[in-house]
C-alpha cells in the first residue's frame, strides 16, 4: 500500500491543488465531495474559479458535504464552517447540485450529527482534509480512532483557541460536530492538504511515526488511495527517502 505525496513550492501550491480538483470535476462532474474549511483550503478555493473556467468544469452537478462545524456559534459567525464555505467557495463558483451543511441551528447537536451522517453514508468519492497542529482531521481530535463515527465532540484547547484567535469567532465555541474517521476512511479517495512550516512536525508524525490515536491523521495511512498535497515548508520535516520517492509505504507495510 502506498501514499502519493506531492510537494510543491509554496507559491504554486494552491493553484496546483485547484487545477487538480478542477480536472477531477471535469472527469467526474457528479463527484461526491467532502470539503474542509480553515486557512489551508482558503487559497485553493480562491484559485478554484479560474481553475474551473480553464478546465471547463464546475460544481454544478457535484454533491458537497461539509466536513465539520462548530457548536455554540451563531449563524453567520465568521468562524463558522458553513459561513466560510459559502463566502470562500460557493459564492464564487455557485452552488453544487446537492449541498449538505451541518444543521446545528435547527437541530440538537446529536440530531445534527446523525442527520449529517445520513448524507455522508451515501458515500464520498473524494474527501479533502486539512491537518490540525495536534494531529486532528476534521474535528477528530487526539483520542479518536479509525472507527470513530460522525459525532458531537469536545474540542482541544488549541482548536478552540484557533476559532477565536485565527478565525475570528465572536465567542468561544461549545464543541463541534465532525464527520468521523470511519466515514472518511470509506471515501474512495482522500487528499490531505498541508501547508506552512507550523505543520511540518505534525505532518511527519502523521506520515512517518507509528499509527496512534494521539495523532488521528496517522490512521489515514490505512486508506488505499491517500494523496498528500503539501507545500515545501510543510514537507520540511519528512525524511529524504520519502520526499525523493514521492511514495510512502503505509502502516500495513510495517512503517
Ligand atoms: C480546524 C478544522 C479542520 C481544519 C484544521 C486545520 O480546526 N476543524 O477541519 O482542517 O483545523 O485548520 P487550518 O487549515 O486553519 O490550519
Amino acid at each position: 500500500m502506498t501514499v502519493r505525496l506531492d510537494v510543491l513550492p509554496a507559491a504554486d501550491w494552491a493553484t496546483f491543488v485547484a487545477n487538480e480538483l478542477a480536472a477531477r470535476l471535469r472527469a467526474e462532474p457528479a463527484l461526491r465531495l467532502c470539503l474542509p474549511t480553515g486557512d489551508t483550503p482558503a487559497p485553493v478555493y480562491a484559485a478554484l474559479p479560474g481553475a474551473l473556467a480553464a478546465a471547463r468544469s464546475g460544481l454544478g452537478s457535484a454533491t458537497v458535504v461539509l466536513l465539520d462545524e462548530w457548536l455554540g456559534l451563531p449563524a453567520g459567525d465568521p468562524a463558522r464552517c458553513d459561513t466560510r464555505l459559502r463566502h470562500e467557495l460557493l459564492d464564487r463558483v455557485g452552488r453544487p447540485s446537492d449541498l449538505h451543511l451541518i444543521r446545528v441551528d435547527e437541530l440538537q447537536p446529536e440530531a445534527a450529527a446523525a442527520a449529517h451522517d445520513v448524507a455522508v453514508a451515501e458515500g464520498l468519492d473524494l474527501a479533502l482534509l486539512g491537518l490540525g497542529t495536534n494531529g486532528h482531521v476534521g474535528f477528530n481530535e487526539p483520542g479518536s480512532t479509525a472507527d470513530s463515527p460522525t459525532r458531537v465532540v469536545e474540542l482541544d484547547h488549541s482548536t478552540l483557541n484557533a476559532a477565536v484567535g485565527r478565525y475570528g469567532a465572536t465567542r468561544r465555541p461549545a464543541g463541534g460536530v465532525t464527520v468521523g474517521l470511519a466515514r472518511l476512511l470509506e471515501a474512495v479517495e482522500i487528499w490531505l492538504l498541508v501547508t506552512g512550516h507550523r505543520k511540518a512536525t505534525v505532518l511527519a508524525r502523521a506520515l512517518e511515526a507509528p499509527e496512534t490515536p494521539d495523532c488521528p491523521a496517522s490512521f489515514l495511512r490505512r486508506h488505499p488511495a491517500l494523496r498528500v498535497l503539501a507545500d515545501e515548508p510543510a514537507a520540511a520535516g519528512l525524511s529524504a527517502v520519502l520526499t525523493r520517492s514521492g511514495r510512502i509505504r503505509g502502516a500495513r507495510d510495517g512503517i
